[in-house]
């Protein structure tokens, strides 16, 4: 039983859609938490930008404000709950809560993903705790596991599907040909999306939470720069459905690998074998299939976005940092021991699928394949659609360098007989299992 006079309270910084689930579960789990934690949470304060917008938080009125610091600052708060998002002021904000002593508990990949090392330092430096286990994934459990379960392993590759809104999105436009524009709406009315979903659809979302397992998973510093990015913003209809016909489903892929001792970290959309485990997951749901030496494949499976999912990691990591605090501890920290050496994205092998609207005559398949042999790009399958005087080539590359295929694409534009090259995106078959 938790003491009846022990009480931690928690300042929130955000009351929107990740500050409305931490709140809710608080609530509803409020007996059992004390419990498991010993001690009573308690949110004591909620940092909101607009005073006068009506909200549906379990917690009296008299708990919000306007003014965030004020809240980091207050002596009746214990631990501080960063839900607000972007890079300022919820950096200094947390910088200011952990320099006095204060945990924090952040579901702030953009700022995990640019500022961590400096913020993993000033944790570090104040002795307390910096948890951000919902930066990654909502409401899967990777970070710990990471830092924790596996670190006595040496993982070699982690691939995964990072960013909700996406998946929604990829997942609908291939099941119910859905046009592109209605379900992102939709995925922002649910709640999935970013303040500004460009965030989403051009994975700098998912690059942010590659960034942070690449971290982890390496001993190392990698940021958001360091991540190469494409988003789905180009995967048409005419992909999702060639993808389909050939055995394959596109997905924004994050996948951080080290390869010949350096890290390679890369997000963007692929065609993926329907047999692969990650090709099943759909929705809102994202995933995580990490490599390890002695363990071998894991696949973490969960929903990555929303306000209970995302609010589940949040509060997991609050009774985490109240044990400690409770305890005069604080949990494990990240070991950045290792030199980074990154890979260009032009040293990537890998398979392609190339789109080409070509004419329909004689001799334009044999010009597109010399392109191709002349790049040392070597083609695996290819197909051909035509109707009247257009046509459409399809092709599979075998792995070849990223630099090579970046070089035929530029040759294949040139080509009399090839009116655009319509698509090209990576084609991620290594590591399938049967
Ligand atoms: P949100 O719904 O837009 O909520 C943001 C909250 O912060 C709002 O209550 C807003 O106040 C408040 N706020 C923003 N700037 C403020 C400031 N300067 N001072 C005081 N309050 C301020 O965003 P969210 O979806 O909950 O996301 C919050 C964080 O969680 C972000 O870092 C996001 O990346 C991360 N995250 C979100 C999800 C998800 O599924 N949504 C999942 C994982 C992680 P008002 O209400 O007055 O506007
Ligand atoms: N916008 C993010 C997503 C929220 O769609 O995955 C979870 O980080």
């Amino acid at each position: 039983m938790a003491p009846d006079d022990k009480v931690l309270r928690i300042g929130l910084l955000g009351g929107g859609t990740v500050g409305g689930g931490v709140a809710r579960i608080l609530a509803r789990e409020a007996e059992d938490i004390a419990v498991r934690t010993g001690a009573h949470l308690r949110i004591s304060r909620v940092a909101v930008r607009d005073l006068t917008r009506t909200r549906d938080l379990p917690v009296p009125d008299t708990v919000y404000t306007d003014d965030a610091q004020a809240v980091v600052d207050a002596d009746d708060v214990d631990i501080v709950v960063e839900v607000m998002g972007g890079l300022e002021p919820a950096g200094t904000l947390i910088r200011r809560a952990l320099a006095s002593g204060k945990p924090v508990v952040t579901a702030n990949k953009e700022l995990v993903a640019q500022q961590g090392p400096a913020l993993y330092r000033a944790a570090h430096d104040a002795g307390v705790d910096l948890a951000y286990e919902a930066a990654v994934a909502g409401a899967i459990p990777i970070i710990r596991p990471l830092k924790e379960s596996l670190a006595g392993d040496r993982i070699t590759r982690i691939m995964g599907i990072l960013n909700g809104t996406t998946n929604y999105i990829l997942t609908r436009m291939t099941e119910e040909g859905a046009d592109y524009d209605a379900v992102l709406a939709d995925a922002q009315a649910l709640g999935y999306a970013e303040a500004d979903p460009t965030a989403d659809v051009g994975g700098h979302d998912a690059a942010a939470k590659c960034a942070i397992l690449a971290s982890l998973a390496f001993d190392t510093t990698v940021t958001l720069d360091d991540v190469f990015r494409e988003g789905i913003e180009r995967v048409t209809a005419t992909d999702i459905r060639t993808a389909d016909r050939l055995g394959y489903v596109i997905k924004l892929l994050g996948i951080a690998s080290e390869v010949d001792d350096r890290v390679e970290t890369r997000v963007h959309p692929a065609f993926l074998p329907k047999t692969h485990p990650l090709a099943s997951v759909r929705g809102s749901f994202n995933a995580v299939f990490v490599e390890a030496d002695a363990a071998g494949e894991l696949m973490f499976l969960g929903r990555g976005a929303g306000a209970e999912p995302t609010g589940s990691a949040v509060v997991g990591d609050v009774i985490d940092v109240a044990r400690n605090l409770l305890q005069g501890a604080r949990g494990a920290s990240e070991s950045q021991h290792r030199a980074k050496e990154l890979r260009a994205i032009e040293e990537l092998q890998t398979q392609y699928y190339v789109l080409l609207d070509v004419e329909d005559e004689a001799g334009v398949l044999a010009e597109v394949a010399r392109c191709f042999g002349d790049h040392d790009v070597s083609i695996a399958q290819v197909w051909q659609d035509g109707s009247e005087d257009t046509a459409q080539l399809v092709l599979i590359t075998h792995r070849a360098r990223e630099g090579d295929l970046r070089t035929t694409v530029s040759a294949l534009g040139t080509l009399s007989g090839v009116r655009s090259v319509a698509s090209v995106l990576r084609v991620e078959s290594e590591g399938v299992t049967p």
